[in-house]
């Protein structure tokens, strides 16, 4: 873990929030190369999922809302963890998780009873700081999409079944942290509301299973690294009847990933009690009223993306070019699906001091700019060059060299087999789009 933490950092994939200021726990700028690839997997969610889907469509909600959605969520009653509180220092620990580790830096021993403290982040509507105008920065993007259920369904003139996504920021006052970005304070969720009839829920609920692992596959996680978890009943959420959590084996261990829900009619039946608006469907072929169930998927683009980034990192010991440098060192390869890659062609002139060689390479990097992410880079050895593209994952490196000014063509290296071979510039474009 801790390799990865410095490769990303060194590479400009994620940084600590405010880090000239010593940092801020818990929170995590993207960087250049970070924000791609979180992009580039919120991309291919919504290509698979709203694209792709006759069903299923995408809002954007707020992130602060009426402050009685929360009360009717039962976030404001049950989103808590427990927790105690050093009589000495007033720092406060969960229970169940007090180590060594986490006691308190003053050497307290004496704690208060367990309380319960809401996980919800506070802030005020509006200039007046009173309770009125209290409300919450959203702890998960699930609660818009069932305000605006009625909305979506009449304007998008939808039947059952069918679903809303969204993906958004969403805040939550962790109070144990640690394991990188794996539980952050303020994160991304992507997650799907699907709207059954009740009755076919259960049947719904290991279709959408099976749909979100498949689509951890596709992104390019390896089988052997997921596994399922089914929670005990008597640990599920307030509002669901079954819930699975699908879990990657990261460095430390399996934990959660993403999850999927049975939410029931919980969401629609207590913002209908608490607004007093109609959140029922009619179905008019069965004459039929009733709230309809919900199936959630739900991922946190932080864990993928932290799931992804161990899943691709690979070590190779002695290298994998028999050149002197190489073989005393460990070369690292980011084997990121090309989908995904951040970067996905990187144009290299053999060398930077011939002006003849930097001017073609240039102009190969403005002609694939507009269809590609492209990095241009002209600094070291091409050997270092190549290396450092490899442990950004670049799927592509093109080299401009001697025979290049002759003929018009470059060296296309792929990174995983590191086979090279020539082609045109006049074909990079087309052959580009096929092989990404
Ligand atoms: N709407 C359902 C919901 O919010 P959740 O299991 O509490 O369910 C959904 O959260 C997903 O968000 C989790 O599966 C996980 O991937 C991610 N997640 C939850 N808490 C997180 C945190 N503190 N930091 C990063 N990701 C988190």
């Amino acid at each position: 873990m801790q390799k990865i933490i410095s490769l990303v950092k060194r590479r400009g994939f994620i940084f600590q929030s405010s880090e000239i200021y010593g940092g801020v726990e818990a929170l995590w700028d993207y960087g250049p190369l970070g924000s791609l690839l979180k992009n580039n997997i919120r991309k291919e969610w919504l290509k698979r999922f709203v694209q792709e889907r006759e069903d299923t469509v995408l809002i954007d909600g707020t992130v602060l809302m009426h402050p009685k959605t929360w009360e009717a969520s039962g976030h404001l009653e049950s989103f808590t963890d427990p927790l105690i509180e050093c009589k000495k220092c007033h720092a406060r620990f969960r229970e169940d998780q007090l180590t060594k580790k986490e006691c308190p830096q003053c050497g307290g021993k004496d704690f208060t009873p367990s309380r319960q403290f809401n996980l919800m982040f506070k802030t005020f509507l509006g200039p007046v700081d009173d309770e009125v105008h209290l409300t919450y920065l959203r702890p998960e993007s699930a609660q818009s999409i069932f305000t605006n259920f009625k909305l979506v369904q009449e304007s998008m003139r939808f039947k059952i079944p069918f679903g809303i996504a969204q993906t958004g920021r969403c805040f939550r006052n962790e109070i144990t942290t640690g394991n990188f970005t794996f539980r952050s304070r303020e994160f991304d969720i992507a997650e799907i509301e699907y709207f059954v009839e009740p009755g076919e829920d259960e049947k719904q609920f290991n279709i959408w299973l099976e749909n979100w692992e498949k689509f951890f596959l596709e992104l390019g996680l390896k089988k052997e690294n997921l596994r399922r978890y089914e929670h005990p009943k008597k640990s599920l959420s307030h509002y669901s009847k079954r819930t699975v959590d699908i879990e990657y084996k990261f460095p430390w261990g399996f934990a959660e990933l993403a999850g999927i829900a049975n939410r029931t009619d919980y969401d629609l039946k207590r913002h209908a009690q608490f607004s007093g608006q109609d959140l029922s469907y009619f179905d008019e072929e069965k004459k039929k009223k009733y709230h309809p169930y919900v199936i959630e998927p739900t991922l946190g683009l932080e864990r993928i993306v932290l799931a992804l980034l161990c899943d691709a990192y690979t070590e190779i010991k002695g290298g994998r070019t028999k050149t002197t440098e190489a073989t005393k060192e460990i070369e690292v390869v980011l084997k990121l699906n090309k989908k995904i890659a951040p970067i996905k062609v990187a144009v290299l002139p053999l060398v930077r001091n011939k002006p003849a060689l930097v001017k073609k390479a240039k102009e190969v990097f403005q002609l694939l700019k507009p269809y590609f992410m492209c990095q241009y880079d002209d600094v070291g050895s091409i050997g270092r060059r190549y290396r450092r593209m490899d442990e950004i994952g670049v799927p592509y490196a093109l080299t401009c060299d001697f025979e290049t000014l002759e003929k018009n063509d470059v060296t296309i290296r792929d990174r995983d087999t590191m086979s090279q071979k020539r082609i045109k510039i006049k074909d990079l474009i087309g052959c580009l789009k096929k092989l990404l």
